[in-house]
């Protein structure tokens, strides 16, 4: 046996859970299935535990809270940009079926678009114009990624030279770490340039792709129910103006992203039903390992080291065992006490985790979107931060409601309708259409007093 693929039947009470767990914080390895992409060989594909450590701490803290929180101004720069987009129209489009003349708008693109230039802008410190000519070009090859189509090689060839030519004082801090491991890169693995090519590029599309459809999800599931929209719109703006009312108008602060129980409840709820990487992660096993085969909690087998094994987030997301039978509806309600103000503890069914950033990047037995430690997402601070961010500005200025041909397919079948491409990140094949119309200040504060 060579490959095992950990999803279980609903009736496999728990186990697989149990598995994650061990799968993924024991088995560091990753399976070598990833070489297919032209960017086979950065540090998420590194089937070599050193050379995955050596790259994986010579980058991380930029994306720390501390370097994080320098951020934030560019976050909201670009979502009051996007605001700026929607607000003037130029990019929306007519389609037959609509209610009204107005404008729909592709908001998949358009927050993969902003999402890429938040993080383009924070970790490699481009400018809006260099942003503006390689946003599209790059999301659509880092997207293909195939190493036989010529025009994708050349683009992720362009890019990774476009930035080796950044000079020092322009870089910005990932960027620059970046450059700061590439004379180290050992021979044996491509060298210097490949190793530096090939990290750039899953940076570049880790960076943005799945932040930008957890956004899109979470958009969609509000779109389908105004009330709720408004109620976290009302929460937002309270914050929003209580920003804008001190003196001298500052950027946000962490402590005000933790002022949105509710907005934190949705995302949570969002990473759960569309976890961005739904299939986790691919491992290979280090050493003999007993895993279950079977039902019930004794039906387990020693799986042979060296065994390729998936660990899937979005089963156990979805399991009616583990979340009840309405596992497969997006109910933010499921995590009534989780993201109140002052909480930074995850509490999840039996499991309470206490440490600083659990509040955070919540992470149970049964709820990884971002797998776990030591190698979970790399970037997965950043995300949750800008989220935090770019929400709440969308959500205080617009009601967004789903447009055709968005709206015919989710009535015909539910968000799952909207055909996912599963090419690594969990996204509509189609786009996600809405309308998008400026949101009313009274409606907000009428629902904001019952709050
Ligand atoms: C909501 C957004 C995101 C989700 C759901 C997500 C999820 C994940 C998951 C499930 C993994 C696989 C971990 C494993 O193998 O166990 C991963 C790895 C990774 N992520 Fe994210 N991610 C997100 C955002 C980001 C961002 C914003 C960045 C960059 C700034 C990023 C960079 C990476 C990298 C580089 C890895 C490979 C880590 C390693 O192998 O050490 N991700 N992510």
């Amino acid at each position: 046996m060579s490959r095992v693929l950990a999803h279980a039947p609903l009736h496999a009470r728990g186990v697989l859970q149990d598995d994650h767990v061990k799968v993924a914080s024991e088995h560091v390895k990753k399976a070598p299935v990833y070489d297919g992409a032209s960017y086979g060989k950065n540090f998420l594909a590194h089937v070599d535990n050193d050379e995955w450590r050596r790259r994986r701490f010579g980058y991380i803290f930029t994306v720390m809270p501390d370097y994080i929180k320098t951020y934030f101004h560019k976050m909201e720069r670009h979502a009051h940009a996007l605001c700026d987009r929607l607000a003037s129209g130029v990019e929306g489009t007519f389609m037959y079926g609509g209610s009204s003349p107005d404008p729909v708008f592709n908001i998949h693109e358009m927050l993969a678009d902003t999402a890429f230039a938040i993080a383009a802008d924070s970790l490699f410190n481009m400018t809006d114009q260099e942003i503006r000519v390689w946003s599209r070009k790059i999301r659509w090859a880092l997207a293909s990624g195939d190493p036989a189509d010529k025009a994708v090689t050349k683009t992720l060839a362009d890019w990774a030279d476009f930035t080796a030519g950044v000079p020092h004082a322009r870089r910005g801090p990932l960027l620059e770490a970046l450059f700061e491991l590439k004379p180290d890169h050992p021979e044996s693995f491509g060298g210097a340039g490949k190793a530096f090519a090939d990290d750039l590029h899953i940076l570049t599309l880790a960076m943005h792709d799945t932040t930008g459809a957890t956004m899109m999800w979470c958009l969609t599931e509000l779109a389908r129910r105004p009330q709720l929209q408004a109620r976290v719109a009302a929460e937002a703006r309270e914050v929003l103006a209580d920003i804008e009312a001190e003196a001298g108008s500052r950027a946000v602060t962490y402590d005000d992203l933790y002022k949105m129980p509710l907005l934190t409840k949705c995302i949570n709820e969002t990473l759960r039903l569309y976890p961005a990487v739904a299939y986790g992660s691919m491992r290979q096993l280090e050493h003999d390992t007993e895993l279950h085969c079977g039902p019930g909690p004794d039906d387990t087998t020693v799986v042979p080291k060296g065994t390729n094994v998936m660990v899937q987030s979005f089963t156990n997301h979805r399991r009616v065992d583990l979340w009840g039978p309405d596992a497969a509806e997006w109910k933010p309600s499921r995590w009534q006490g989780f993201g109140d103000v002052g909480s930074y503890n995850f509490v999840d069914g039996d499991e309470d985790h206490t440490t600083t950033y659990s509040g955070r990047n919540p992470q149970s037995r049964r709820f990884h979107p971002f797998t776990r430690a030591p190698r979970d997402c790399f970037g997965k601070n950043f995300a949750q931060a800008e989220m935090r961010v770019v929400l709440p500005v969308l959500l205080s200025k617009f009601e967004f409601s789903l447009a055709e041909p968005t709206r015919s397919t989710v009535a015909g079948g539910g968000t799952d309708s909207m055909v996912y491409q599963l090419t690594g990140i969990l996204k509509p094949r189609d786009g996600l259409w809405m309308s998008v119309k400026p949101r009313s200040e009274a409606s907000t504060r009428e629902l904001h007093a019952k709050l």
